[in-house]
């Protein structure tokens, strides 16, 4: 369980794919340049998190969310620059996965790759419906109306329903229930019946829109390359024309009070914030098609970063400014705000610009998963048929349809909100293991790698940040304090949500005295401890259904894994036998 691959099989054995090719790539083809990878960093980032979940977060948080931009990249810098100093060391497909199997060994390796589905697929799924309600709302814009009953989940349309129903039922007014409720209840009262009670009703453009996906995935990674690379040049002349244009619509007494919610407030938007970020990191998947991954990778990444973080700042800046932060509750808040000022054009070049920039992040996401998959099978943890690659296409054929139906069927079915908070838990696990990782392998920034996380000596520092940060907490959280402990107070119902958080300060305490003794690299600790911050103030249920996701891979560890592992059967990751 605890059997870890050495960076000299890593990179001197390399891989077989399952039909037996060896050398280098295991049968992929090395198209991408630094400049390549750069776009496809930022297509995979700038997505439905700016287009549409960033609406809620600032009507919960007001402008002051444009803080939370630059904290949540601060997060995502350091973890960045672990993940650049990992594919700088290992150019191996497996991203985070490959990169835990070298710290910390096989079993934390199967659970980050198992978290990995969360952000790939999962936060794929939540695009693809991000992108369905856009697109549906074109086509409207155009004249063209699908039946409803095809445009939504199941999964929302039932509960709609039911909720219509019961105030129906209660006897009052059905002005009372909200837009989406009453086009649920209108879906699912039109949609042919299935066996069981059931009504066929699919978000049918989220489904469509995958297999499309699926389909430029599969058939090669230069055609998946030129698309990406045109949809981010599309995307950022509309993002740059929404910065300009609203710029000059900006009223600055709508930035004040600039956090009318307090700290809790802002915190609400952890999720969609941080999922706004998710994706610089899956360009480390493409490690084996990429001309020089141990240079490219770590700048691209970085150069990803950078940018998106200037423009998600300056995008929530604008969208706070020009409008009120309580109208912001809307799915298109981009869209909204410039139809509100009237500017009606923009409303519509918004609306198509986001349609393209999700489609991006669906190609990047559905490019990440199978590559991750395909390595897992390499290493014996997953059967060999997810590493096979198309001897025509070169790309990891079978994983590529599966993932197309993880994410196009349950894209159909599912609610959004479900999925959104289990992509940022994943991630943010995923990016504190890659972290910790390179606490494991450099504790002292001694690496002789390409590009390394500049050592600071964290002796000192580690314990004066985190005593700034918990005096910082006690000054302006004042009410967050309070409600706490309220919270204890009231049993355990209540108290329940705070044992993240409990847990987490004993952590800290934790890693104060091993940084003072061990002298530790400051950055990578910092970054370990941002993101498991960001992990407790994601709620105790997501807690639970993390803690239940990652038991099923357990399960399926135990089971398969461990059994068939090639590190656990002395064999080389070039079909060859350990000496
Ligand atoms: N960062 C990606 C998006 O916002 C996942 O769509």
């Amino acid at each position: 369980m605890f059997r870890r691959k050495s960076l000299d099989d890593i990179l001197h054995n390399p891989p077989a794919d399952a039909d037996g090719h060896g050398g280098h790539g295991g049968g992929l083809e090395r198209h991408l340049t630094v400049r390549d990878l750069t776009a496809l960093g930022i297509a995979a980032v700038i997505g439905a998190g700016i287009f549409s979940t960033i609406g809620n977060a600032s009507h919960d948080g007001g402008p002051a969310v444009s803080l939370l931009f630059v904290f949540t990249a601060i997060a995502c810098a350091f973890s960045a620059l672990c993940y650049a100093q990992f594919a700088a060391t290992i150019p191996v497909s497996g991203s985070a996965y490959t990169y835990a199997y070298a710290s910390f060994g096989e079993l934390a390796a199967w659970i980050i790759g198992w978290a990995l589905i969360m952000e790939y697929a999962v936060g794929n799924i939540v695009v693809a419906i991000s992108w369905s309600d856009y697109f549906t709302g074109l086509l409207q814009g155009v004249g063209i109306n699908l039946p409803v009953w095809l445009t939504m989940g199941m999964q929302s349309a039932h509960k709609h329903y039911n909720e219509v129903l019961e105030l129906m039922q209660s006897g009052r007014p059905l002005a009372e229930a909200s837009a989406a409720q009453l086009e649920g209840y209108r879906a699912w009262s039109a949609a042919p019946e299935l066996p069981g009670g059931l009504r066929l009703v699919l978000d049918l453009p989220a489904g469509l829109i995958t297999l499309a996906i699926t389909a430029l995935v599969y058939v090669g990674i230069k055609e998946s390359k030129n698309a990406s690379n045109l949809l981010v040049a599309l995307k950022l002349v509309v993002v740059a024309v929404v910065i300009l244009v609203g710029a000059f619509y900006v009223q600055p007494e709508n930035w004040s009070p600039f956090a009318p919610n307090g700290i809790g407030g802002v915190l609400k938007g952890v999720s969609a914030v941080f999922f706004a970020y998710i994706g610089f990191d899956a360009i480390s998947t493409t490690a084996e098609e990429c001309k020089n991954p141990q240079r490219d990778l770590p700048r691209a990444m970085i150069y990803a970063l950078i940018i998106c973080t200037i423009l998600y700042v300056i995008i929530t800046l604008v969208l706070t400014g020009m409008v009120n932060y309580k109208e912001l509750a809307v799915g298109d808040p981009l869209a909204y705000v410039f139809n509100k000022v009237g500017v009606k054009w923009l409303g519509g070049v918004v609306a198509v610009s986001a349609v393209l920039a999700m489609a991006s992040v669906l190609l990047v996401f559905q490019i990440g998963q199978p590559r991750i998959w395909m390595t897992m099978s390499r290493d014996g943890l997953l059967p060999p048929v997810f590493s096979r690659v198309h001897p025509k296409f070169h790309t990891p054929s079978f994983s590529t349809i599966v993932t197309g139906f993880f994410v196009g069927v349950p894209a159909m079915l599912l609610n959004m909100d479900l999925v959104i908070d289990l992509t940022s838990i994943g991630t943010l696990f995923a990016f504190a293991l890659v972290c910790g990782g390179i606490l494991i392998i450099d504790p002292h920034g001694q690496s002789d790698a390409r590009f390394k996380v500049p050592y600071i000596n964290g002796q000192f520092l580690v314990p004066l940040v985190l005593l700034v940060g918990a005096a910082l907490l006690f000054v302006y959280n004042q009410a967050g304090i309070q409600e706490f402990q309220q919270a204890l107070s009231s049993g355990y119902e209540e108290a329940r949500h705070y044992i993240p958080m409990l847990v987490f300060f004993v952590f800290c305490l934790g890693l104060a005295w091993l940084s003072f003794r061990k002298k530790l690299s400051l950055l990578p600790v910092l970054g370990l401890l941002t993101n498991l911050y960001l992990m407790t103030q994601l709620g105790i249920n997501n807690w639970l259904l993390f803690f239940g996701w990652l038991i099923i891979g357990l399960a399926l560890y135990f089971n398969y894994g461990f059994k068939h592992s090639k590190l656990g059967l002395k064999v080389l990751p070039n079909g060859q036998r350990r000496a």
